[in-house]
């Protein structure tokens, strides 16, 4: 099967829910939540698109590097590429039930460890969506992350437990979904942590915590003081507070600010191959794709999902090669036009 008859596929099953845009930035569906689109005007899955398609690379092409080397260990793991599936839940109110919670997150987690890489999952309002997630990566032998709400803390530090408990390499919450309303009306209230509350989460199980949801300096500091292993620079796909910028513009003073101490993820608006390329350079060591996998998912299942990795890996070593960058390390802001120009190679990061 070819990935252009996967999105074909996946506009027909859609209906509309998702139009399957040639440009993925969040205009055909401004302000469609529950759905695929950005919540109120849109603009903060506009703007992480924008955010992107702003930042114009450096090329450089007389150099050696033939075959750019992309993998990378994560929390142990061994990764083939530097590119992870997002968590996406909510088959039932996202995705009108074209596809059943476990067809979702069953499409995420084994057609990311078929192309070599892994998929987070997620969690809402009804039961399932946590289960499911958390039952495909149990039985993927614990080659996922899953991310619940930030519920109170009885219920998360449960949640982590089984994620522990299932053999999960790691797991997280999306802080990010502080304010999320629906949570709290199914009568799973969720809100703002405190450093101390972060600090017990990471204390009550044995395995890397990540906070997904940092967009600004002071949150990821706060991350690092609690113990988390890793952050996400996300506002969620543009799907909890309209106007927020897009991650790729406080991407860069926030990995300036963690250093080495933290793993840095960063997702929103990733398209094509240039943008992880550009992801990594403004400081992320890797990247999660949402919307394009879920169009994968929907269009031919696990397999959907592995094409479009795999297609995003592809274009990610042509993009190396045009910047000369032999491997991740060599990724930095010298990759960038006028960000960094006249870094030497070697000494990006
Ligand atoms: C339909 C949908 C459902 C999502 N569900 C969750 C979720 O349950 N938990 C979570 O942390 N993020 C969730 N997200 C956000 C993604 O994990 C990710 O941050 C975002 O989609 C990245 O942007 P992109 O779609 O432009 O690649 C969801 C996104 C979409 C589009």
């Amino acid at each position: 099967m070819k990935l252009k008859d996967v999105r074909q596929q996946a506009r027909q099953r859609f209906n509309n829910v998702c139009r399957v845009c040639r440009e993925c930035n969040g205009v055909a569906c401004a302000g469609e939540f529950p759905g695929m689109g950005g919540i109120g005007s849109g603009r903060s899955f506009m703007n992480n698109y924008k955010a992107l398609a702003n930042l114009r690379l450096k090329m450089r092409v007389i150099h050696e590097v033939h075959e750019p080397d992309t993998s990378l260990t994560l929390w142990g793991k061994k990764l083939t590429m530097p590119i992870l599936g997002a968590a996406v839940a909510g088959a039932r109110t996202n995705f009108q039930g074209i596809l059943t919670e476990e067809e979702l997150t069953c499409s995420f987690i084994m057609g990311a460890i078929q192309a070599g890489t892994v998929a987070m999952t997620g969690d809402g309002p009804d039961s399932v969506q946590y289960a499911a997630g958390l039952k495909a990566i149990r039985d993927a032998g614990g080659q996922g992350i899953p991310i619940s709400k930030p519920r109170d803390q009885s219920s998360l530090i449960q949640n982590l437990k089984e994620a522990e408990k299932a053999g999960c390499f790691a797991a997280g919450t999306d802080v990010d979904a502080a304010g999320i309303l629906p949570m709290r009306a199914a009568g799973h209230p969720v809100g703002p942590k405190s450093v101390n509350e972060l600090r017990e989460l990471v204390k009550s199980v044995h395995m890397p915590l990540v906070l997904k949801g940092i967009m600004c300096v002071e949150d990821a500091l706060s991350a690092a003081e609690a113990g988390a292993a890793g952050i996400v620079v996300s506002n969620h796909g543009g799907r909890v507070l309209d106007d927020a910028p897009g991650t790729a513009e406080v991407l860069p003073e926030i990995a300036r600010a963690v250093g080495k101490d933290i793993i840095v993820l960063a997702d929103g608006g990733v398209r094509r191959g240039v943008d992880v390329l550009k992801m990594l350079a403004l400081g992320a060591h890797a990247v999660l794709i949402g919307r394009p996998l879920a169009i994968g998912a929907v269009g031919a299942g696990a397999e959907g999902v592995r094409l479009t990795l795999e297609h995003l890996h592809n274009e990610l070593k042509v993009a190396m090669i045009f910047t000369g960058c032999a491997n991740l390390m060599e990724i930095g802001p010298g990759a960038l036009w006028g960000n960094g120009t006249g870094t030497p190679m070697n000494s990006h990061r």
